[in-house]
């Protein structure tokens, strides 16, 4: 079963089409994050913007790669939230339309449950039940999942996504945008110890928040100079030395993968899965890997690290599921967007 999959949900165009689930045909992805770096974030209308110029030939281009024609494609597969409305709207009407004009059966997908697909693409080949740490910019979720479909939200941050830390402390140290690229870089020329930053207790024990650790970054920051320039603000990058941005990147990559790790080890622990998946763009952090590797003594996988940050094989993959699992097919002249759609 050939299943075509387009994303939307944030700056990357993306189709790509799977066949049974797991064998990775293409994957034509399009971005606008040079268009949003000067801007240090996504701008939505640009975002939007870049969608309608791209989605047309990155659809072509997944067809023409994977070697197929309309004929050869068994359903759609769209991401339907969560993510930018503007975004959301432009991959799905593409959806709607293609499977009306071709009449190809249409699956509504969650973009943050896709990341989990991701991790079953060849070579990988996980198992049920397994326990998934969706890390991106938009979202830290522990889930455990029986089946695809059949999953159990353990805990979610309560304020930022550990990516959207990521970013917002690159922000503080003047490092490019995006921030989880760049801290992990700076922080391989710094002390892990050089600063102690909190980790947050809250009363969900599966739950994270980030937004204390970003705001305790930029105490220390000001501190450390001497001056209380306000966040966003040049002048404040500009004061700090490189060996004290590498001690802060550094600091600050220790503390919040320890956070994220504290959580998945306990619910191994509690759910004894037989694979632990962890996925989104934040699984591409090199830091987060090795010490995964030293703390958890279940099997872990990642996703391949171009299938960690959004794209439309995971999209597929995830149809793919939904085909398997019975889940229904929606109407295309009918699918809604849901730009806050939770799992
Ligand atoms: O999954 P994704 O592409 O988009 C969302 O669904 O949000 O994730 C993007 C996030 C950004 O916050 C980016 O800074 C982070 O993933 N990221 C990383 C790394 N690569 C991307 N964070 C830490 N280390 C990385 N190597
Ligand atoms: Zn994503």
């Amino acid at each position: 079963m050939k299943v075509l999959g387009i994303e939307s949900s944030c700056d990357e165009t993306s189709a790509a089409v799977i066949e049974d689930g797991t064998s990775l045909l293409s994957n034509v992805v399009a971005t606008s994050l040079d268009l949003h770096a000067q801007f240090g974030g996504v701008v939505p209308e640009i975002a939007a913007r870049s969608h309608i110029e791209y989605i047309t030939p990155v659809i072509e281009q997944s067809l023409e790669q994977a070697g197929c024609d309309w004929p050869d494609i068994d359903a759609i597969a769209v991401t339907r939230g969560p993510g930018l409305g503007g975004s959301l709207l432009v991959g799905t009407l593409a959806a709607r339309t293609l499977a009306i004009l071709k009449n190809k059966p249409l699956y509504g997908i969650n973009h943050v449950q896709a990341h989990v697909a991701a991790a079953f693409i060849e070579p990988n080949k996980p198992t049920f039940p397994l326990l998934a740490l969706i890390v991106s910019g938009g979202h830290s979720q522990l889930v455990y999942f029986k089946s695809f479909f059949d999953y159990k939200l353990l805990g979610q941050t309560q304020d930022d996504a550990v990516g959207e830390a990521f970013d917002k402390v690159a922000k503080i140290l003047g490092l490019p945008y995006p921030g989880g690229p760049s801290i992990g870089k700076e922080a391989l020329e710094g002390n892990r110890l050089a600063y102690k930053f909190p980790k947050a207790k809250l009363e969900g024990k599966y739950d994270f928040s980030f937004s204390g650790l970003k705001t305790a970054v930029l105490r220390a920051a000001q501190a450390e100079i001497g001056e209380d320039y306000s966040f966003p603000s040049h002048k404040l990058s500009e004061c700090l030395s490189e060996a004290q941005k590498a001690d802060f990147a550094a600091s600050f990559e220790h503390i919040a993968v320890e956070t994220l790790l504290d959580k998945l080890t306990s619910a191994a622990e509690e759910y004894s899965p037989a694979w632990i998946v962890i996925a989104g763009g934040v699984a591409a952090n090199q830091y987060l890997r090795t010490t995964a590797e030293e703390r958890l003594s279940t099997p872990v996988i990642y996703p391949e690290f171009k299938l960690c940050t959004d794209n439309g094989a995971m999209i597929a993959a995830a149809g793919y599921f939904a085909h398997q699992e019975n889940q229904t097919t929606v109407d295309p002249f009918a699918l809604e967007i849901q730009p806050s759609l939770s799992m």
